[in-house]
């Protein structure tokens, strides 16, 4: 990418062979001396909405490393050119990031370690960097007295509190109000799709597991929905398209959302899943239309529930699992409590979280 001055007062940049001008206001906004810019918070102290767009440069030069500009309203001010460069590539960590496809043949994912300081090392780095390429990460040694969940989910960033509470504990109870408490194997399955938003972030800490049974199994949603879209467009396209409700009833409480089981951005890419066949109903549509539809949703629940996309392992005590509740959809085989305890504890947190420590830790680092 390249800065150049124009008839000495029009800044371009160019990137692969286009050149663009840069709006004199877009820079006159990103004044940086101290009188503009409070160095603590990298807050302006000025208001630009409130002030005149009819802004233009009177003289631009560059010095060194520096862009030195004087605007028509008086203002001098030199800007890093580096840090305008950075801005206009579009260098964010965490949108750059590429989400890799996998399926079974994962069979041994990275673990990561917990330690002391944990949460301000390369190690979490790293952690949060493969937990966006794979959507999902194990963290082994987490130290599991006093709901030390919660305490990992601040350190991060901020539980999200739900009507199940800060934190909520998983092991088979009389009248449950979810499958998730009783003992029995639950499909893959995306949690909480009736909310709005729906949380974004799971994390599940294994206090105690005796039992045989009880593994946890994951699928990314991503490479399904992917391949379904190679495999069968018209499947893909209807699932992408159709708005289902989803509903959550117990005596507290009426939870209620719609979208689609395959959301896209507005580039028409892989945004969220949500998969929950015990909680979704589909509004009437044609007959023809919902043939399509049942068609397709079974399709996808095949593609969900075989074995091609599953990795299962067994959680041990004191291992913590931390799934993109977007992407991967996690379930559980059935288990047998007269062999023993099967205790989790998970809770929520949202993508601000991982994505605002991860930018930190590249900064702190200097990566
Ligand atoms: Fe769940």
């Amino acid at each position: 990418m390249k800065l150049e001055i124009k008839d000495n007062q029009k800044i371009f940049f160019t990137k692969s062979s286009s050149s663009i001008e840069i709006h004199p206001f877009w820079l006159r906004e990103r004044l940086n001396e101290k009188e503009f810019l409070d160095k603590g918070t990298q807050q302006r102290l000025f208001d630009p909405s409130s002030m005149n767009s009819d802004i233009h440069i009177k003289k631009a030069k560059i010095v060194g490393e520096y862009l030195e500009l004087e605007f028509n309203d008086g203002i001098f001010s030199k800007f890093n050119i580096s840090k305008i460069k950075e801005e206009l590539s579009d260098k964010d960590i965490v949108k750059n990031i590429i989400k890799m496809k996998w399926d079974s043949n994962l069979s041994n994912p990275k673990k990561f370690e917990y330690k002391e300081d944990f949460f301000e090392t390369r190690e979490m780095y790293d952690l949060l960097v493969s937990f966006y390429q794979f959507g999902f990460a194990i963290i082994k040694n987490v130290p599991t007295e006093n709901n030390y969940i919660v305490k990992f989910a601040n350190s991060i960033g901020s539980v999200r509190r739900t009507n199940f509470g800060e934190h909520f504990n998983v092991k088979s109870k009389s009248n449950p109000n979810d499958l998730a408490y009783t003992t029995l194997h639950l499909s893959p399955h995306t949690d909480n799709p009736y909310r709005n938003p729906v949380p974004c972030i799971q994390l599940l800490h294994c206090i105690e597991n005796e039992v045989k049974g009880g593994f946890s199994t994951l699928v990314d949603g991503y490479t399904v929905t992917e391949d379904l879209k190679k495999e069968d467009p018209e499947a893909y396209k209807i699932l992408s398209e159709v708005k289902v409700r989803f509903k959550f009833t117990d005596k507290n409480v009426v939870l209620e959302d719609c979208s689609e089981l395959i959301h896209l951005n507005e580039y028409k890419e892989f945004k969220q899943v949500r998969f929950s066949p015990r909680l979704d109903y589909v509004p009437v549509l044609e007959k023809d239309k919902l043939d399509l539809y049942y068609k397709a949703r079974k399709k996808l629940s095949d593609l969900y529930n075989s074995k091609k996309y599953r990795i299962e392992f067994k959680l041990i005590p004191k291992d913590l699992l931390m799934m993109d509740n977007y992407r991967i959809l996690h379930g559980r085989t059935k288990f047998d409590p007269s062999e023993g305890k099967r205790f989790l504890q998970g809770c929520y947190i949202d993508f601000d979280s991982t994505e605002g420590k991860l930018r930190h830790l590249k900064r702190k680092l200097n990566i």
